[in-house]
């Protein structure tokens, strides 16, 4: 059915109008009374040996939507029904911004992927934190925070606490972003030299709003080198961070056989010509801290054995954003029932169990 209809209907609209149609049903299932309890009923996983307990939270399934989708927290309750074990919302910026000039989202349909410039367009820390402060228990949710395009890089530090002060008491979790290649610099703060007092800055900052210890994950991108994997899982364990998400998006274009013109806009590229890269980063962190970071795998995945394969090198939770885009409003769901699935075929009472002995 949503094939049909992608290629009938979505394929043919602008990609970014799409997003904000789609936003916009999220929203108005979230807004009738006993809707979104509904959903999670018939959608959400609710296999115990899908269950996933990290970062001091107990997650329903390992899949959760990676940042990008829900910028300004709006839909995530939606998102949550609809089945994803997580939620990361942003990134959110320490001042609100409109991000690049469209067309700024383009969908390589051939290829499964998607190169998008958005550029954070969000609005900003403070309108996120009124947005989750009342929030109640049901999905997980994790905040990812990133830098305000017109502040210096010298004063990066400064924008991220600000938005972590607003933000820390409502989070699950809180990511530092500092892998975009949509924000003029941003990559730069993954050097180690730069990375380490931003991350304790926001570390400190966490500590003195929240009032508990909120897990803190910094999101990695694909095009570091080896060596630049290895130096920020050695930082991670020195600073006490909880995790690392790997990874975003890559400004490479290897392997993209779809259309040419599409493939030369400027951006980052996601879905499944990221699969490869997402997934050496993996077992090159995991090889490197073993069990003392939690490791969340994004890129590329796009069904059951993805997430199968990302869990047996190590990963404890695994995201997605493009394999939904192409995937539907049901893509969760199909991937815990098919996941739920092979976890019976396999020699492990549980996913936990498949990770460890990996
Ligand atoms: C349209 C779009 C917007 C995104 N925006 C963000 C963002 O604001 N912050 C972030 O950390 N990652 C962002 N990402 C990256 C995703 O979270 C994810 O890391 C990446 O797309 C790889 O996963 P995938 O192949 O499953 O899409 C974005 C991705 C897409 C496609």
């Amino acid at each position: 059915m949503y094939r049909l209809l992608f290629s009938l209907v979505i394929a043919r609209i602008d990609a970014e109008a799409a997003h904000h149609l789609t936003l916009r049903a999220l929203r108005a299932i979230q807004a009738v009374p006993g809707a979104a309890p509904l959903l999670r009923r018939v959608l959400a996983p609710r296999d115990p040996a899908l269950a996933v307990h990290a970062l001091g939270l107990d997650f329903p399934s390992p899949l959760g939507l990676a940042a990008g989708f829900d910028k300004d927290a709006v839909a995530y309750k939606a998102l949550g029904a609809f089945g994803f074990g997580h939620v990361e919302i942003g990134t959110v910026t320490g001042r609100p911004q409109p991000g690049n000039p469209r067309p700024r989202l383009f969908r390589l349909v051939r290829d499964r992927a998607v190169i998008n410039r958005m550029g954070f367009n969000n609005a900003g820390s403070e309108a996120a934190a009124d947005r989750l402060r009342n929030r109640r228990p049901g999905t997980i949710v994790g905040v990812n925070i990133g830098k305000t395009k017109v502040v210096p890089e010298a004063e990066a530090a400064a924008d991220y606490v600000a938005s972590t002060e607003r933000l820390a008491p409502y989070a699950d979790y809180l990511v530092v972003n500092v892998s975009s290649p949509n924000t003029p610099g941003l990559r730069n703060l993954q050097a180690v030299e730069h990375l380490r007092p931003l991350l304790s800055a926001v570390r400190e900052a966490a500590d003195r709003s929240a009032p508990r210890r909120v897990p803190l994950l910094v999101k990695i991108a694909p095009d570091l080198a080896d060596d630049d994997v290895d130096a920020v899982a050695d930082l991670a364990l020195d600073l006490g961070l909880d995790g690392i998400i790997a990874t975003n998006t890559t400004i490479e274009r290897a392997g993209l056989r779809g259309d040419a013109a599409l493939a030369k806009e400027t951006g980052g590229l996601s879905g499944a010509p990221l699969k490869d890269r997402s997934l050496d980063v993996l077992r090159r962190l995991r090889a490197r801290a073993g069990d003392r970071l939690v490791l969340v795998s994004v890129g590329g995945v796009e069904d059951a054995g993805d997430v199968w394969e990302r869990i047996r090198a190590g990963a404890t939770l695994v995201q997605g954003y493009t394999g939904m885009i192409y995937g539907g409003p049901l893509w969760a769901r199909r991937v815990h029932r098919d996941l739920a699935a092979r976890l019976k075929g396999s020699a492990f009472p549980t996913l936990a169990a498949a990770r460890h002995h990996s």
